[in-house]
């Protein structure tokens, strides 16, 4: 008798699932646990597993369809057997006469009886235990009757059955735990054959990431957040590492990037609120700035923090060689050490990690010496007169903004219609319209036409609605994105033309992955992080896969704007059928406390299931608590979810369960919009 293959049920909201792939044509033999096909959802894509070897007889659900869950979509049987005739409902072929060729035995030795499966109910369900069994061996049992109740850690949830028949063996008694997926009962008609029975207890599967026996070389190349996580990861993992770095471990993010830009702008934040403190009755006769001392605070941050990372590889075994490594060979890396020497590494594994540079654009004058990119723009030995900043994108605005606090005045121009396209469009106005009120001048759907030295600096031609103008500043700031150069590490040598990977971080090559800013998925310290767990995990023979969904944006401002998830107009573009709650942060009592009441949450929900799709804010705290909606995300959480967690009081966090509460039109603090 033919095997149904089910649309699976991949977490407690999905209903339905679009075959993205079908990894098998019909006639192809498939064994157990082989991958047949992917399956989207609005929220991910999983490769699906064949639960039994046979042949793919008969595929029902074409690519690209959409089928409810735990319908059938293909059937497995035996080479030359059919599918059962197309229109029989899928509960039925249990039911369906035993065709001719396979006489009805009264032995259990007739066909296979379907196998019940403990459930994995979760992203990080590992086993379950069977709370009670509702049927008892033998008993009638139809498709979606509750079948048994299974309790893991966290809940405790009833299980429909997914096939009509006879509830022919129990494995797992109740009070008994077993893995997910494991077999956990058998229905069938009596006289299947049900399967071996496997031990109630089986351990749980072994950890993922062990080290393959014989040992196991990695070469990392850059020492920055991926690389160094992937170096100190690989090495807890059971792997030899070897980490190479050029300049100083931490890379962009510890000394050019991320740590530096927030050490200065927390000065900005003091000074300012030290200056408008007046309101709150505390007066200071005279606030002033000490540039020298401000940018010693910044190195010596990140100084403390370089060294606490050296002191981390040295307490994983992870063999640091300070020089310029490039491939030579096929997993062979030679290094030009900085005193001068080479030496040539050969290893099991490589993990790129070589990071990306300043972007310069073919702007004419562009090498004109007031032009700095944001490397220079954070070891600034003064504060300038003025500032023009080419790019509207996230350095530019950040660095823009901590020159402004300082007294600089800076010029913005964006050439696109608007200031950080990718981010939700309503609040990017709220952010724009308080840099403006700040004193920042921010031109939109303008471009650099020319630079030309000046006596003061340099002389920039703008071209926007109005025409053309020129505007004379000390520095030109060139912030329109970062470049990835796989020459510079001369990846052609182990057969890599670009350093692209895919999402378990693996290049065309394979034992070589790539990740951070070198890949280019995302230009951001954390996601090179965490692809740096996942390559250290894969390159030591776990199987990891990096998540997009729950990837937050953090815009460090006055006000703090973050993001994850689908913006309003995204969902629109896609056509989903979403609602929107929306609260106002003049409605939260701890940011008038703060004095920050400029801002707004806004959640994007899918009407379905209330399930949360989008969550973006501007507002004090925001970079920080976007962490919960990632989580929210991650786990497939529903508005409802999030309404019935209680947030503390009195916090910002109140804001995102009002703006939630609003989805639902029972906001209490504010307007349902
Ligand atoms: P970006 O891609 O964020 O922004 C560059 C902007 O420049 C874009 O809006 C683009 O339209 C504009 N642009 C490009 N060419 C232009 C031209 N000729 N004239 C005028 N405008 C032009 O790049 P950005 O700001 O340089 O940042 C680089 C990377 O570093 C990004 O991937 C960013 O996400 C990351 N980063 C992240 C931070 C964070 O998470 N807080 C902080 C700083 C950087």
């Amino acid at each position: 008798m033919a095997t149904e293959v089910h649309m699976p049920k991949l977490g407690l909201t999905m209903e339905e699932g679009t075959i993205e792939e079908w990894k098998v044509k019909e006639g192809d033999t498939v064994k157990k646990g082989d991958i047949i096909f992917s399956v989207s959802t609005d929220k991910m894509t999983n490769d699906i597993e064949a639960e039994a070897d046979g042949v793919l007889i008969k595929i029902l659900v074409p690519e690209g369809e959409t089928a409810p869950c735990k319908s059938v979509i293909a059937y497995l049987g035996a080479a030359g057997e059919t599918a059962p005739a197309a229109g029989a409902p899928a509960a039925a072929p249990a039911a369906a006469p035993a065709p001719a060729a396979v006489p009805a035995a009264a032995a259990p030795t007739g066909p296979a009886a379907k196998e019940v499966h403990m459930p994995k109910l979760g992203l990080t369900m590992e086993e379950g235990t069977v709370e009670e069994w509702k049927k008892k061996e033998g008993d009638t049992v139809k498709k979606g009757d509750i079948l048994f109740s299974v309790a893991t850690d966290k809940m405790t949830n009833d299980i429909e059955a997914e096939y009509d028949g006879t509830l022919l063996k129990i494995v797992v008694k109740e009070g008994d735990t077993a893995p997910c997926k494991s077999v956990i009962a058998y229905i069938g008609n009596p006289g299947d054959a049900c399967g071996a029975a496997p031990a109630a207890t089986a351990p749980a599967a072994a950890a993922p990431a062990a080290a393959p026996a014989g040992g196991n070389t990695i070469t990392v190349i850059g020492g920055g957040p991926g690389g160094y996580v992937a170096a100190i990861r690989a090495s807890q993992l059971g792997a030899k590492v070897t980490l190479i770095e050029k300049d100083h471990v931490g890379g962009t993010c510890l000394n050019r990037g991320c740590i530096p830009t927030k050490s200065l702008m927390h000065c900005a934040e003091t000074y300012e609120t030290v200056k408008n403190a007046a309101s709150l009755g505390i007066t200071a006769s005279k606030v002033e700035f000490d540039w020298n001392k401000i940018q010693s605070f910044r190195q010596g941050i990140t100084d403390k923090l370089v060294g606490g990372v050296k002191g981390l590889l040295k307490m994983n075994k992870v063999k640091l060689i300070e020089g310029e490594a490039k491939f030579s060979g096929d997993k062979t890396v030679t290094v030009t050490k900085t005193d001068g020497s080479t030496e040539t590494i050969t290893s099991d594994k490589v993990i790129i990690a070589s990071g990306s540079e300043p972007a310069m654009p073919p702007i004419p004058g562009i090498d004109a010496p007031a032009c700095i990119n944001s490397t220079q723009a954070l070891t600034m030995d003064h504060v300038p007169a003025s500032l023009l900043v080419i790019g509207g994108g996230v350095i530019g605005l950040e660095l823009g903004s901590v020159y402004n606090t300082f007294g600089t005045k800076v010029t913005v121009v964006e050439m696109l219609p608007e200031i950080l396209p990718a981010m939700d469009s309503e609040l990017t106005k709220i952010v724009k319209n308080q840099l403006t009120a700040a004193g920042m001048d921010i031109r939109t759907g303008t471009s650099v036409e020319k630079i030309e030295k000046s006596r003061k600096g340099a002389k920039v031609t703008v071209k926007g609605a109005n025409g053309e103008e020129v505007i004379e500043v000390e520095n030109v700031l060139v912030a329109v994105g970062r470049k990835v150069d796989p020459a510079a590490i001369n990846a052609s040598a182990t057969g890599l033309t670009t350093l692209e990977a895919n999402d378990k971080m693996e290049t065309s090559v394979p034992g070589v992955y790539s990740i951070g800013d070198a890949n280019g998925k995302w230009m951001l310290a954390y996601t090179a992080m965490t692809m740096g767990e996942i390559a250290a995990a894969n390159a030591t023979g776990g199987d990891m896969t990096f998540d997009r969904k729950s990837v937050p944006s953090v815009i460090f401002l006055g006000p703090e704007f973050a993001g994850v998830g689908l913006t309003e107009d995204e969902a629109k573009a896609k056509g989903i059928s979403y609602k929107v709650g929306k609260f106002s942060m003049s409605g939260n009592g701890r940011s008038l406390v703060m004095g920050q009441t400029d801002g707004m949450i806004k959640v994007i929900a899918d009407t379905k299931y209330n399930e949360i799709l989008g969550v973006h804010m501007v507002g004090p705290r925001a970079c920080d608590m976007i962490a919960e909606a990632s989580l929210a995300l991650r786990l497939e959480c529903t508005v409802d979810e999030w309404i019935d967690t209680v947030h503390a009081h009195p916090t910002v966090t109140e804001a995102m369960r009002e703006a939630m509460l609003a989805v639902n039109k029972q906001c209490l603090h504010g307007a349902n919009k």
